[in-house]
Formats: structure tokens, C-alpha cells, sequence
């Protein structure tokens, strides 16, 4: 299914082509494929250089990892990622290292080491779900993730499946339109809610 953003003006590909599915197909990723999506987080800009994200990844198949990640997830969620061949769990830290202050950006820079994950995964023909639905407390004590670290999001990574193996009401949203506000409602100039003039 090709669910391509129908962007004016055109964009690059690689933003053009990511969405997220949650029809994942059966196949696993290759090792090298998944490095490369971590190596492009790692290169992501960040407040300070602080670089907060820490992922945990669970490859289906391979260790305890991914059925503790997925038991984190929320039932709604659960329904479809039985089907991607990997988890991740994505925590940032809370301070920044070199004083020890809270780091009022760290959310946004994993935000940001995520984006990059997601594009790179499309170069690679993969696709990334990421999601809020999971119990990030419990994560944080099956990881024992340390009290400076917050656990926020998960994501599913896998490439893309028939939409025919998911439920009516998932195969339905699955292939319906991709909706987004208009850039005219989101760039301003002058004073907010002034369009920006583009020419
Ligand atoms: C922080 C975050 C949390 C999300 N949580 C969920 C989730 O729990 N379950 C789900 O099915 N989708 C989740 N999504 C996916 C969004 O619904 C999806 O990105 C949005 O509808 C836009 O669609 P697109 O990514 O295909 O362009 C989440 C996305 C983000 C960025």
C-alpha cells in the first residue's frame, strides 16, 4: 500500500514515503539495516550535544527483550504489533551531564533522534510505528531503567505487510486518507495567525 503524502510543493522522498502502518509483514530486519537506524539518532542535533536518547531493542526471536517490551504495550496496540519484528523502547535523560541541571530540552531532542530513525528507516525500505500506548512506568522497572531516564515512547519497526491480516476497524483506518493542517495555518509572520508569504 503505498500511503505517500500528496505534499504541494513537493518534498523530499524520504518525507514523502514514511507513514505508519500498522499492517507489518512477518519478515525480520536485517542486523545492519537496524544499526543504521540508531547510528542515524546518534546524529541527530541535541540541546548542548547533550544526546539524551537511549533506546532498548527487541528483535523478535532473540532474546526476552521484545516479549517484555510488548507486554508493556497497550491492548489496542498489542493487536497489531504482534506482527513487527521489532520493538524499541526510547528513554531520554532527564539532566544534563555536564551539570547536572534538568534538561528542559531532553524530550525534545529524543523527539527529534526519532524523526531521524524514522527517515532512515524509509531509506531502508522499512517502515516505524511509534506509539504513547504503553505502561512506560513498568517498562521503566522490567528495563530498570535508572530514575534520571524516562522511558517515553515505543516503537514497532518492520516492513510492510498485508493489510488484509488485521482487524476490520485497523484495515479500514489502515488504508484511509492521511490528514494534516494546512501549512497556511501553521507558518506565520508579522504577528501569529498572520500567513507567512512564501513568494
Ligand atoms: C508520540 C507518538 C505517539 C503515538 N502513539 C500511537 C499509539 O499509541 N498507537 C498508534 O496506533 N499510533 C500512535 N502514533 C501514530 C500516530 O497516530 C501517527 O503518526 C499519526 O496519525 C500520523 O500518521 P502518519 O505517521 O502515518 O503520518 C503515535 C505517534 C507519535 C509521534
Amino acid at each position: 500500500m503505498d500511503k505517500s503524502a500528496n505534499t504541494q510543493p513537493a518534498v523530499h522522498e524520504l518525507i514523502r514515503k514514511r507513514w505508519s502502518p500498522r499492517a507489518f509483514d512477518n519478515r525480520e530486519v536485517e542486523p545492519e539495516k537496524l544499526e543504521r537506524l540508531f547510528e542515524a539518532a546518534r546524529w541527530s542535533a541535541s540541546c548542548f550535544n547533550e544526546q539524551p536518547w537511549r533506546f532498548i531493542v527487541g528483535v523478535r526471536g532473540r532474546d526476552e527483550t521484545y516479549s517484555k517490551i510488548f507486554g508493556t504495550l497497550a491492548e489496542g496496540n498489542k493487536i497489531w504489533c504482534r506482527h513487527a519484528p521489532v520493538l524499541v523502547l526510547l528513554a531520554g535523560k532527564k539532566l544534563f551531564s555536564r551539570n547536572g541541571k534538568p534538561n528542559d530540552w531532553y524530550l525534545y531532542d529524543l523527539g527529534q533522534a526519532a524523526a531521524y530513525i524514522s527517515v532512515q528507516a524509509t531509506a531502508e525500505g522499512l517502515y516505524v510505528h511509534q506509539m504513547a500506548g504503553f505502561d512506560a512506568r513498568k517498562a521503566q522497572t522490567l528495563f530498570r531503567v535508572p530514575d534520571d531516564y524516562r522511558v517515553f515512547t515505543a516503537m514497532a519497526i518492520g516492513y510492510l505487510g498485508n493489510p488484509e491480516i488485521l482487524p476490520e476497524d485497523l484495515k479500514k483506518s489502515e488504508s484511509a486518507p492521511r490528514e494534516r493542517i494546512e501549512l497556511k495555518n501553521l507558518v506565520f509572520a508579522e504577528k501569529w495567525g498572520e500567513n507567512f508569504n512564501w513568494k
